[in-house]
């Protein structure tokens, strides 16, 4: 009984701590609008300048999903579709291209003689294009990102699941309707390879981003070279067949590095020049394989080392990305960068802003080559949420970006048809495509890269929902100051901000506030309401280096101070 009417007691206490908890969780709630004051140090002896290569794409071939080939008839030919209806067209693939290494054609029978006011005929859901014929609005949305860089092939499409099924540059350069072409075991579906590693280093080009060539370390997901026979990776003497993989491997990463750089008059080189580009390719950054770090890929030490000192031999200017995480402590070996890749749910990733902010100041610098909100068996295809924390983890990487000198999202696209993994920044399908709030995001930091950042200092109550830095960045005419400001909590926020050190005037016509928001949390964009959660935008009239504003719940705000007189202060950035 005694026990009984103890255990009586405890269970009361309990509820009543549980229930001071929750009163205690529930109270910023009811207390309506929080304040913040928001000081930020323009003066220039605390200023640093940000890397110019800070923000990036990473594109990643996957889940494009629209190519038809390989050496098997009937082809695989889904998600193409037809127009018009069965009954008028019939369609099918067959081994009958005038290409011997290309041989999968697909034939067009039309039965209709009377055909339909809309035509008949097939459509992909989606095309690239070859060379720099890449469809204009999908890439005016990469330019409209400012990327200094571009990240490619992959991703785990570099790896494969097995070596045999990885991407293999040789096969992806010289006439298209030659290209063979490889199944992408790990997206699962066959790619012409159209899209190759010439194309690609053409895509940083017209970018104005530094290519970053990401080789196949002879390791995919299930299988490994041994270290030992890992030459003629490093320097390959003949080339085989792919069939032939993996018992002899022929992957040439000097050849690749000769393709991209030689002269014109290399071996590579004149491969190159021959597909319509004498000029060399400025290829300063490799990675040495995709996520092969970890304890089920012992071989990836080994491998590093020989391509590290075949690469650092004979181009000492490239810098080389281990995909080692030199985060929380040294390598043990020499890089220049290192990989981190990170996928959390919206609160982890909000929470893990800071990151870096730990780690040593000494040693190789950090690439986040990949990172977005991302949690397996979420079918989310990208909230304002999730835009909200990966901006609070970008502005992180901003005030960390001493140590943080590369970022890029993942992935970049997706094909509506072919959706293999969710979120991503960029949707498309044949015809239409819309960035997610993840893309507009990401035009926040457009400016940054190259800018100069200043230190900020937040006192709230609130401060545990919010996460800012300013920058001083500037276009042709104009120089400004951005303060951005991340309100990833349910309540308006108050904010005062309070410039200090400025040296020039702030001009209230000229500046602007752009704020990216919603009424849900959860909202997302689709084809039907493509703009639905997009930056918005307006003047601020009550600029001034100390001034007022509202933050609505759950959003993203940038205040651009325009700035008078800063003819000096140009000069030094
Ligand atoms: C933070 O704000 C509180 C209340 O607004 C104020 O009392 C305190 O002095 C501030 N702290 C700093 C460091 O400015
Ligand atoms: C914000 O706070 C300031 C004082 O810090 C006050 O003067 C102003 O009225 C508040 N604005 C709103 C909209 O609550
Ligand atoms: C602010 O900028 C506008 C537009 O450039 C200019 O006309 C105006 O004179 C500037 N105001 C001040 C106070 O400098
Ligand atoms: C948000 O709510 C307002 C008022 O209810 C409505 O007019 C507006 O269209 C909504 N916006 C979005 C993006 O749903």
């Amino acid at each position: 009984m005694g026990t009984k009417g103890a255990a009586t007691l405890l269970a009361i206490l309990c509820s009543l701590l549980l229930l001071s908890l929750s009163c205690g969780c529930l109270a910023p709630e009811s207390e309506g609008d929080q304040t913040a004051l928001l000081e930020v140090d323009t003066s220039w002896k605390a200023a640093r300048k940000i890397p110019q290569t800070l923000f990036g794409l990473f594109f990643e071939n996957c889940a494009l999903g629209f190519e038809a080939g390989g050496p098997y008839t009937p082809s695989n030919i889904d998600p193409w579709s037809i127009i018009g209806d069965e009954s008028s067209i019939y369609v099918k693939t067959e081994r009958a291209s005038c290409f011997s290494r290309n041989i999968v054609a697909l034939r067009m029978e039309i039965l209709c003689a009377k055909c339909p006011a809309g035509g008949v005929g097939i459509y992909n859901p989606g095309f690239w294009g070859m060379g720099h014929g890449f469809r204009k609005e999908l890439i005016h949305m990469l330019v409209d990102l400012k990327p200094q860089f571009l990240r490619f092939p992959g991703g785990t499409f570099v790896e494969g699941i097995l070596l045999r099924n990885a991407f293999r540059w040789r096969e992806t350069i010289g006439p298209w309707e030659e290209r063979p072409g490889h199944y992408g075991d790990v997206w699962n579906y066959w790619t012409d390879d159209g899209l190759g590693y010439y194309e690609l280093l053409q895509l940083a080009e017209d970018l104005g981003a530094e290519p970053i060539w990401v080789f196949n370390a002879g390791i995919s997901r299930n299988d490994q070279v041994d270290t030992t026979a890992i030459a003629p990776f490093v320097k390959a003497s003949i080339s085989l067949e792919r069939s032939e993989w993996p018992l002899i491997l022929y992957k040439d990463v000097l050849d690749s590095l000769e393709f991209a750089r030689g002269s014109a008059k290399s071996t590579w080189g004149s491969v190159r020049a021959a597909m319509g580009h004498p000029e060399r390719f400025p290829l300063k950054y490799v990675a040495v394989g995709n996520e092969d770090c970890d304890n089920t890929k012992p071989f990836y030490q080994g491998h590093y080392l020989k391509f590290y000192n075949a690469i650092r031999g004979a181009y000492p200017d490239i810098q080389i990305i281990s995909n080692c995480d030199g985060s929380s402590e040294p390598l043990d070996h020499p890089a220049d960068l290192y990989d981190f890749h990170i996928y959390n749910s919206a609160n982890d990733l909000f929470l893990k802003k800071d990151t870096f902010s730990r780690t040593s100041r000494t040693g190789p610098k950090v690439f986040v080559s990949e990172y977005a909100v991302h949690v397996d068996g979420d079918t989310s295809k990208g909230s304002l949420q999730a835009s909200l924390a990966e901006a609070a983890f970008l502005i992180g990487l901003e005030v960390n970006s001493d140590i943080v000198h590369m970022a890029s999202y993942a992935p970049l696209f997706v094909n509506d048809n072919d959706r293999k993994w969710n979120p991503d920044a960029i949707v498309f399908n044949s015809w239409q495509q819309y960035g997610t709030p993840s893309y507009w995001m990401q035009t926040f930091f457009g400016e940054s890269s190259g800018a100069v950042i200043h230190p900020v200092r937040l006192n709230s109550s609130y401060s545990g929902s919010l996460a800012a830095s300013a920058i001083t960045w500037q276009d042709n005419e104009d120089i400004f100051l951005r303060i951005k400001i991340v309100n990833f909590g349910p309540n308006a926020v108050n904010l005062t901000l309070s410039a200090t050190g400025l040296e020039a005037g702030v001009n209230a016509s000229r500046s602007a506030v752009t704020v990216l928001t919603s009424n849900d949390s959860l909202d997302e964009n689709s084809f039907d309401d493509p703009l639905k959660v997009k930056p918005v935008k307006s003047g601020l009239p009550s600029a001034a280096e100390e001034m007022q504003a509202m933050l609505v719940p759950h959003s993203f705000t940038s205040f651009d101070l325009a700035l008078d007189e800063y003819g000096e202060l140009a000069a030094d950035m």
